[in-house]
């Protein structure tokens, strides 16, 4: 059985504190130490810090901090900018936000020494505007850090300046999707840019960018505090460190879990107070709705890059949303599909026109009015997206319904033979009274 010592809270450590997302309480805990530490290293010593402690991106994709922030060419003589990526949008994730409500000096010191290692004079927080109160919380914050001297001209006499503009943008997850980002901070409809030139080339303004998540930035002042070595001792081999696990759905206690990268789901499900009562996992995604669905079979697979990816997932954003044997397959895929086919930016044919046709085959098979060919269709049409979209999206779009395909095609099968949904849709607490469309 997992004890609580399972957990390793860092970032999620001062939740509890009263106030928690004040200065004084943030500083009481020990906050703004790594700042003062970065300011007295070298820029390249804090890069190299961050490159030695084996951070790993924790927007999805897992590319090494470190040296992301080692690309930017400090003989450009363009300004440099750092970006922090707060759009979190993709269905499931659900542990920025947290984070920033909690504990926004956490983010906030985070940028400040982030800034000063990739030499920025100048760094945006993009956060979707429809979370006002987060929002009005990281102005606050911005506001507390300016008067206390950590941001501004000549940060603690360091010679060092700093500005950090929040930036609220409109919702659209495309906008999280660091190119569209881009296009949106700088006041265009945000759909993504043809890469290359790269960010950390030619990003916002054309000048050299780092874009991080805001748990890439927010673990970067811990790193600092207490040195790279004791960062990668947690984790393992290629995925070093903590992490936010978000555990939502069918599960007796949700809510955010930090653990070190490379836990099972069996364990945070043990730790979560296990499945609701009398109820069984039948299938989750590891990552946010864009990884593929993994099941029951894979409860002890270590929840790491490689683990997650050597059973055909990703570990994205460790956003578990985790369903009952109640919950309809078809349904959920169906609910998620629709979501794509609405964020599709409409840049490029195939996610634009595919997800529509997506959505038309699984509506007609989860109603129980399709054929059996239909599941080859969209098999079909997932090939015609998957590869070709101009983005990450379109490839997002594709792997639930290829997943679910792939582990429940029994269940497809049995909608065709019921004549449409074979659950009882009000023993599941999730899509209880939604229509599905016509
Ligand atoms: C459609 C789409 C939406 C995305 N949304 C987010 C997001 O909300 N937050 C985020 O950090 N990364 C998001 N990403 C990934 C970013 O493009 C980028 O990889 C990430 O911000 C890099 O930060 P990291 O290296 O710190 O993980 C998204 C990607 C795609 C394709
Ligand atoms: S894949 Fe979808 S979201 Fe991405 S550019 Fe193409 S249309 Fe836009």
């Amino acid at each position: 059985m997992s004890t609580p010592d399972t957990l390793t809270p860092v970032l999620t450590d001062n939740w509890d504190q009263d106030r928690s997302w004040t200065l004084a309480a943030y500083e009481s805990q020990g906050g703004y130490a790594g700042l003062t530490k970065a300011l007295k290293m070298k820029q390249d010593e804090v890069i190299e810090a961050v490159k030695a402690s084996g951070l790993r991106g924790r927007g999805g994709a897992g590319f090494p901090t470190g040296m992301k922030w080692g690309f930017i060419p400090q003989d450009n003589p363009k300004p440099k900018y750092l970006v922090v990526n707060a759009d979190e949008s993709e269905p499931g994730t659900c542990k920025d936000i947290p984070l920033m409500m909690a504990s926004p000096h956490t983010l906030v010191e985070g940028v400040i020494i982030s800034s000063y290692a990739i030499r920025a004079n100048t760094a945006f927080i993009y956060i979707r505007g429809e979370v006002l109160h987060v929002v009005r919380r990281l102005q606050r914050a911005v506001q507390e850090a300016y008067l206390a001297g950590h941001l501004g001209k000549d940060i603690h006499g360091s010679g060092y300046d700093l500005d950090l503009v929040i930036h609220a943008g409109a919702g659209a997850y495309i906008c999280g999707e660091e190119t569209a980002l881009l296009d949106s901070l700088e006041g265009r409809r945000g759909q993504p840019r043809l890469r290359p030139p790269f960010p950390a080339v030619a990003g916002l303004y054309a000048s050299p960018t780092v874009i991080n998540n805001v748990e890439s930035i927010a673990s970067v002042p811990s790193i600092i505090d207490n040195g790279a070595d004791w960062f990668s001792s947690m984790g393992t081999e290629k995925s070093k460190g903590y992490g936010i696990f978000s555990l939502s759905g069918h599960v007796t206690n949700p809510g955010q879990y930090e653990a070190p990268l490379g836990i099972t789901l069996r364990t945070l499900i043990e730790l979560a107070g296990g499945m609701r009562d009398g109820h069984e996992l039948k299938f989750w995604t590891p990552g946010g709705s864009s990884t593929p669905l993994l099941t029951a079979e894979h409860l002890d697979v270590p929840l790491d890059f490689e683990g997650v990816g050597a059973v055909g997932s990703m570990l994205g954003t460790r956003a578990l949303q985790l369903f009952d044997e109640t919950t309809c397959v078809v349904r959920a895929v169906l609910r998620w599909t629709e979501f794509y086919k609405h964020e599709s930016c409409g840049k490029c044919t195939p996610c634009r026109e595919g997800t529509w046709w997506l959505v038309q085959t699984l509506a007609r098979l989860e109603q129980g009015n399709g054929s059996e060919a239909d599941l080859e269709l969209l098999i079909d049409q997932c090939d015609n997206i998957l590869g070709r979209a101009f983005c990450a999206l379109g490839d997002g779009a594709t792997s639930p319904i290829t997943s679910s395909i792939e582990h429940f095609r029994d269940e497809y099968l049995a909608h065709l033979e019921h004549g449409g949904c074979p659950f009882d849709q009000a023993a599941s607490t999730l899509f209880a009274t939604e229509e599905v469309p016509a």
